[in-house]
């Protein structure tokens, strides 16, 4: 009997015993820091000349682990074995490849604190980013596990005299994984198991900042009893290796999280039918965001400040979900920036391996580099208020920045900057913030504050975005209770976590006997 799915606790870090259970992980990953990871195609290790090297980016010289590199042959190997296991692999009922999922779900509680120190080193993640990383990859696995099972059997259909129907679902074939390294487990683990648990099998190509967490994600599906060639370890280089499995002709989906750029090129490339495929190409595509959240007069001013600075700052602006947007009403305008100003200047920067600091370096030299072009723009574009300077000389850390009194259209208003700077906006009105709000090509997460019902109500409709949320920040969507997904150039809007995640990754067969 399998009990009803509950989101896994996140950790209590106020406790002394959690923090100590903590210190004890990141000193456990510590010394592993250094080490070498092969490649896995088939079971078999694969060591490269090639390496990609993770590096901590709040201790840039400190080598979190060197990943052996794949090339195209390497490539070819790996699909032509995940071709190969996928005949075996589809037999295997559904319920048995649940409780797959069920087994390293709980492998991964047991080793919870390693794999979120892991993240400490290898993302600059927070301990409770980090803890609420890997409860999500839990949560994942707990989720789709138990889809499948009601999946599993025939579906319901109408009855017709004379006949016995049935409709499965089945799996569709080999899948590429492509996640990003923003969430390098939870997105990682949710993309990949929901592939396997529908029955197929996949190449995971994780993202080269943050392959070591990927590599300890193989470990707890081999734990778990994961046969061999379900899931292939592919690290590589996007345009190479990713460019290269994409068009390849047994490549019958791609399900990829990440950049619109990227997201766009692979949804292009993956149209064009390469010589002896046979079918059309699925794309599972979620992309980026220029989330905002809207505080309309009457709203919880505290509240609403608190919930910009959670959404705006939380692993340093690094998620989709970032609030990179504040819209406020003109009458409490004011108020609002000197709340948001006095919560972020209370942020404690620096490395997170203390449990102090709340705030971390950005995930590498390009991120730095790019965000600090950003608040060049920015300046120019507006006020600054607070932040604007940054430092690379031990990690790569950009202070928590706000510019007030940004045009919608300024370009730091318009494009996703992926860290931790805040445009504040003027609204002249609710309608004018609801028109500022959805003003973006993207459309993925957003919130707004106000206590009045015609104002709620009037946003429930019209505020476009795949998460919307009420009185609270815009991040941290749960498994199961907010299924995560964008509108327009946000993706496919798949809704991760949700009821009808799975069926991405499968097809209808509609079978009839006459009796
Ligand atoms: P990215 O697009 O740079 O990389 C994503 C993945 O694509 C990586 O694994 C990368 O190696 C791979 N890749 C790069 N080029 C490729 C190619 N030519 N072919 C195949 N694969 C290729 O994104 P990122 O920097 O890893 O992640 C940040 C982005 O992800 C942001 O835009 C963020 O908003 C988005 N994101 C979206 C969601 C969501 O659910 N909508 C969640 C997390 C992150
Ligand atoms: N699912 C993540 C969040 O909601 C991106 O913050």
């Amino acid at each position: 009997m399998i009990r009803e799915y509950r989101p896994e606790p996140l950790t209590d870090f106020s406790k002394e015993e959690n923090r100590r259970a903590f210190e004890e992980a990141l000193i456990l990953v510590k010394s592993e820091l250094g080490k070498e990871y092969p490649l896995i195609i088939n079971g078999e290790r694969i060591f490269t000349e090639k390496k990609i090297i993770s590096y901590n980016p709040a201790n840039k010289d400190e080598v979190v682990g060197v990943v052996s590199k794949a090339n195209q042959e390497l490539a070819e190997k790996a699909i032509q074995e995940a071709a190969k296991k996928f005949e075996e692999w589809k037999k295997w009922p559904a319920d048995a490849r649940a409780r797959l999922l069920f087994k390293a779900a709980a492998i991964l509680r047991r080793r919870k604190h390693e794999f979120s120190a892991m993240m400490v080193y290898e993302a600059g993640k927070s301990w409770p980013e980090a803890d609420a990383d890997t409860a999500e990859a839990i949560d994942f696995m707990e989720f789709y596990g138990r889809e499948m099972i009601r999946l599993g059997g025939s579906q319901p259909l109408t009855s017709l005299d004379g006949e016995t129907n049935d409709l499965y679902w089945i799996p569709l074939g080999v899948g590429l994984v492509i996640p990003p390294w923003n969430f390098p487990l939870a997105i990682l683990t949710g993309m990949t198991t929901a592939a396997v648990v529908s029955g197929n099998t996949v190449v995971l190509k994780p993202a080269s900042a943050t392959p070591v967490i990927a590599a300890k994600f193989m470990e707890v599906m081999e734990e778990a009893g994961m046969p061999d060639g379900v899931i292939n370890y592919l690290p590589g280089s996007g345009g190479e290796v990713g460019d290269y499995l994409v068009e390849h002709p047994l490549t019958r989906f791609i399900s990829f999280t990440g950049s619109k750029e990227v997201g766009l090129r692979i949804n292009q490339k993956a149209s064009v039918l390469s010589p002896g495929q046979k079918w059309i190409k699925r794309v599972v595509a979620e992309m980026g965001g220029k989330d905002a959240i809207l505080v309309d007069k009457d709203a919880d001013l505290e509240a609403a400040a608190t919930g910009i600075v959670a959404s705006a700052y939380g692993f340093q602006g690094q998620k989709c979900s970032a609030c990179s947007r504040a819209i406020v009403h003109k009458d409490v305008y004011d108020k609002v920036l000197e709340l948001v100003v006095e919560k972020t200047k209370a942020i404690s920067m620096g490395s997170t391996d203390e449990h102090k600091n709340n705030f971390g370096p950005v995930i590498d030299k390009n991120a730095f580099e790019s965000i600090n072009r950003y608040i060049e723009i920015g300046k120019k574009e507006g006020r600054l208020v607070l932040g604007g300077s940054s430092d690379d000389s031990e990690g790569y850390f950009i202070e928590p920045t706000i510019i007030a009194d940004v045009d919608p259209n300024a370009v730091i208003a318009q494009e996703e900057i992926f860290g931790p700077v805040l445009a504040m906006i003027k609204a002249e009105d609710l309608d004018d913030g609801i028109r500022i709000f959805n003003d973006t090509e993207y459309g993925l997460t957003g919130s707004l504050y106000a206590k009045s019902r015609e104002a709620i109500e009037k946003c429930r409709q019209e505020l476009h975005v795949g998460n919307l949320y009420f009185n609270r920040k815009s991040t941290g969507a749960i498994v199961g209770v907010h299924p995560f997904g964008g509108f327009n150039m946000s993706g496919t809007d798949s809704k991760a976590g949700g009821r009808d995640y799975l069926q991405l990754f499968m097809q209808l067969k509609s079978v009839s006997e006459t009796l």
